[in-house]
């Protein structure tokens, strides 16, 4: 998926690459941004991988979706990436800013380096530049994991009231329920990147967040069986590069120790 939804800073201005600073600059009034991105499209195989340079005067709010907006807008219509929501909500922007995954909405060009490089997220599959599909690995973990509330009712009476619940365990489960998905847990993972059915910090906050819910059945000998493996919680090595990116500040460290320390107790038995 690729949205544009331009939004323009009045004081930002486009230059192309190796264009001189202007007087904006002389004057001290814009520092010029430099860009670096790497592209590439499947699509066109016979052009291989390369950094462009694009060159941008920096502006007051300016976030990477403003800059590459801009980018696509006004200099170079091909660049991919993806955005929807702007908001650090629908968690599609994410992609490596100098190397470290972040979500380009929520990341002001205030806090980088007047040079940066930005990357596809590593790990899933490539659409062109900086779009990856994010969706395809998260609906594959979500069916091996089976990312919903399993309830043992043969016949659920469809006209009861809503299920009760103790607002503290309703708060605890909305703490997970967090994740947007936006996939810069499993690119900062070096087993995520080693071992492609790894099911990731996500997938392991997941397994945290059912088992907390009252309402799935499921005992900790069906999430053994559905954990138990090196695909699962005993791939993980502990590295918590999961934990240090996260966007959303998931409590990714303490919710796989808990699950690892309950599936070992489940492989003991
Ligand atoms: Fe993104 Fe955090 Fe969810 Fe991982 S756990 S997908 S980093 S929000
Ligand atoms: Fe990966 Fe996080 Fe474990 S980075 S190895 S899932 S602690
Ligand atoms: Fe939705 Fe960045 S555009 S999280």
């Amino acid at each position: 998926m690729s949205i544009i939804i331009p939004i323009l800073p009045a004081a930002a201005t486009l230059q192309p690459e190796g264009a001189a600073a202007g007087s904006a600059a002389a004057d001290g009034a814009a520092r010029k941004l430099n860009i670096r991105v790497l592209r590439f499209d499947p699509r066109r195989p016979e052009v291989a991988p390369h950094w462009q340079t694009y060159v941008l005067d920096d502006a007051a709010g300016m976030t990477l979706f403003i800059a590459l907006s801009e980018i696509r807008e006004r200099l170079d219509p091909s660049l991919q990436f993806d955005f929807v929501c702007r908001a650090g909500i629908c968690g599609s922007c994410a992609m490596l800013v100098n190397g470290r995954p972040a979500l380009a909405c929520r990341t002001l060009t205030k806090n980088l380096e007047s040079s940066f490089t930005l990357a596809p997220l590593p790990v899933f599959e490539l659409i062109g530049d900086l779009s990856v599909n994010t969706g395809k690995w998260m609906r594959g973990m979500s069916e091996r994991l089976q990312t919903w509330v399993h309830q043992q009712e043969s016949n659920p009476d469809l006209t009861r009231l809503e299920a009760r619940m103790e607002p503290e365990l309703a708060e605890q489960i909305y703490e997970l329920d967090r994740c947007i998905e936006c996939g810069c847990c499993v690119s900062a993972c070096g087993t995520a990147r080693m071992r492609e059915d790894f099911v990731g910090a996500v997938g392991l906050n997941k397994i945290a967040r059912f088992r907390l819910d009252p309402r799935d059945t499921r005992s900790d000998d069906d999430f053994y069986e559905i954990v138990g493996d090196d695909e699962g919680v005993f791939g993980c090595m502990s590295l918590l590069g999961c934990h240090d990116v996260c966007p959303k500040q998931l409590p990714l460290q303490t919710q796989i120790a808990f699950v690892r320390r309950k599936m070992v107790a489940m492989g003991w038995k």
